[in-house]
Parts: C-alpha cells; structure tokens; sequence
C-alpha cells in the first residue's frame, strides 16, 4: 500500500509523521473521509468544499490548491488499485515545538491521504439485515460542524456500542433529541412514511451523503422534514437509518434493544440504499 505524506508518496507501512505534529499533541486538524465506488471518487466536489470550510474554521490553509489535492486523491486511488473503497485525506496545522496557541505562518499544514478497499458483499450483507444502535447522552463540543479529527467522544461511543453488539451510538442531546451517530447521521421514518433527519444548523455535522439523499428525495417527490426527532420517536418509528461515506445509506433495525417497525429494513431505506449510487455524483 502506498499513502502521500508532506509531498511524496510512500509505503503505507513505512509512512511516518513527527511527533511534534499537532494533530498528534492537539487533534489540530480536519479530515474528510470519501467513498470509492467503481474507480469513482463520490462527491469529490461537495467533500473538498467541506474540507475547506473546516480548515478555514480552523485558521489553517489548504496544504496545497485545489486540483493539486484532487490530483493526488486520484494517484493514492490509482497507485492502491482501490475500485471500491475509501479515500482518507488529513490535514493538520503542522509541526512546531509544543505550544497550544498557533505556530509562526512560516509552518506548513500537514498533507497525509490513504486509500483502502472495502467488501462491498460484506456489506451489502450488512445492510440486508440491517444494524443495531444504541443511545449516549452527548457530550461532544458545541462546533462538531467542523470535522476535527479530535474524535475521543466518538470513539467511546463506538466502543460502547460495539461492547453492546450495536454498530453505532446515537448521540442524544439534553432534550432527549438525537443529534446524529459517532461517525453517520441520523434518520427516521415516520408512520405516514415521511422522512425525517436533523437540520443541519446544530448538534451535527453537516453529512455528504445526507445532503445527497435529502437531494434524491426531493427529485423523486418523497416526503420530507428537515426537523429533531426524540429518541422516543426514533424507537416508534416505522424505519430508521443512518448515513455517512462508509456506509451509504445503512437500515437501523434496533435501538437500544428496542425493534424499530418489525425489526427488518424498512421498504423506504431499502429503495434510498438502491438509488444511491445511480445518483451519485
Ligand atoms: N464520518 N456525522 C459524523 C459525526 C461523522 O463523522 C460523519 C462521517 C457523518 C457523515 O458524513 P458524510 O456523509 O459526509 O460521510 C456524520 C466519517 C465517514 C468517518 O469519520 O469515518
């Protein structure tokens, strides 16, 4: 395997970066994570305009232009022989002896990009049965639009989930509303089979793959709300499902314990999982 690291390609298991990167004493950077499907970058645009307003939430510059990074996406893909997969890119404020306020403008952010494959039958098998979640009180910052790769309440909501059997935590705000999952968002459908997922103006990251489905929903006349939902709703509802990059549109069939509709993949979640990728971009 090969990745890009601060300008040059390298073997993955030999890539390194200093210990005084930021990222590393910090989590001062930002990442994106972008679905490989046939040889395709999916929605490379939306995810480069999103890296973009994350660096620049952050103060910290594009480690290079635009189509130099698109460029090198493309090569990692290339060099890795991924047809289906995922692109990681990270971005970090760079090296610089330990301090917490920023580093003299002379440093220079830091630039790694993987590239792996995926099982797509695996899954396909996945999303057949449908997945688990279970529910954690949030706890995360208030700027989780930004995509930090300070991730540490993520990780022990994963990891809690996991413990439990579940495949992914939702995080629930002091409302009792669900914000969205340790690394998807959030949806639900309704009993008279409207679609319903958080705005994104608080409480979550504004996903990809949520705009592209809320996108193929409208053009196909679907009825939607874009509104918080309890989690109470969420275990009454007729379906529910989760999206992000890693798993497109995935069926949520039990949360915390509890089955959601008749505990199988809902009809709705089933038919947007299979428009996805005919619409992609
Ligand atoms: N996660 N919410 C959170 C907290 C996320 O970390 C992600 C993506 C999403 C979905 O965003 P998108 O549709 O743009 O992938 C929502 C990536 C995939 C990850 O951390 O692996």
């Amino acid at each position: 395997r090969i990745a890009f690291v601060n300008g040059r390609y390298v073997r993955h298991a030999e890539a390194a970066i200093h210990i005084e990167d930021r990222g590393y004493q910090f989590a001062d950077g930002v990442y994106e994570v972008c679905e490989i499907w046939h040889g395709h970058l999916v929605d490379e645009r939306r995810h480069l305009d999103r890296l973009e307003r994350s660096l620049n939430e952050l103060s910290i510059r594009m480690p290079m232009g635009r189509a130099a990074l698109s460029q090198v996406l493309h090569e990692v893909v290339r060099r890795n022989k991924v047809r289906d997969g995922l692109v990681y890119m990270q971005v970090t404020r760079g090296v610089s002896r330990r301090d917490h306020v920023f580093p003299p403008a002379t440093v220079q952010p830091a630039l790694v990009v993987t590239a792996r494959s995926s099982q797509p039958a695996a899954a396909a098998a996945l999303a057949e049965k449908g997945v688990s979640v279970i529910s954690v009180p949030e706890n995360r910052w208030e700027r989780v639009d930004i995509k930090t790769v300070g991730l540490l309440p993520n990780v022990l909501a994963k990891q809690k989930a996991k413990e439990a059997g579940a495949k992914e935590a939702w995080f629930v705000d002091r409302d009792g509303l669900v914000t969205e999952g340790g690394s998807t968002n959030a949806w639900i459908v309704t009993k008279d089979n409207c679609l319903v997922t958080r705005p994104a103006v608080s409480g979550i990251l504004k996903g990809i793959t949520r705009q592209v489905v809320l996108d193929m929903i409208e053009r196909n006349g679907l009825t939607f709300e874009e509104r918080a939902f309890s989690l109470e709703e969420a275990k009454q509802a007729k379906e529910a499902f989760m999206t992000a990059a890693t798993t497109v549109v995935m069926p949520v069939v039990r949360i915390d314990g509890q089955s959601v509709g008749n505990g199988h993949p809902g009809e709705l979640t089933r038919e947007l999982r299979r428009m996805f990728h005919a619409t992609a971009e």
